[in-house]
């Protein structure tokens, strides 16, 4: 049984892919963009997806799964 993962700010799924190729199970990827969240979709087909602004959704309502990851905007929260 492999461990599973949850990818926010999944973007068009470039950490996903990564999570996927070390062996996770990819449950659930969200993004609040439409284009990245339909790009997702196309190249994770097994996974489920939220299209929504992360700031202000309920993390209560994401599945339980193994990892969490999450690559938030650089430009806004760091100095890049
Ligand atoms: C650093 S990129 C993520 C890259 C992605 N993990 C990948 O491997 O391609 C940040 C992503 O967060 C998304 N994003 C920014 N603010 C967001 C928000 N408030 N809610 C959801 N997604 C957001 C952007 O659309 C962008 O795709």
């Amino acid at each position: 049984m492999s461990l599973t993962a949850t990818d926010i700010f999944c973007g068009a799924g470039g950490s996903s892919t990564g999570l996927v190729a070390a062996g996770y199970e990819l449950k659930l990827a969200a993004n609040h963009s439409r284009i990245a969240i339909d790009t997702h979709s196309a190249n994770h087909t097994d996974a489920d997806h939220i299209c929504a602004d992360i700031n202000n959704y309920d993390m209560r309502r994401l599945p339980t799964t193994d990892i969490l990851w999450a690559s938030p905007i650089c430009t806004e929260i760091s100095p890049a």
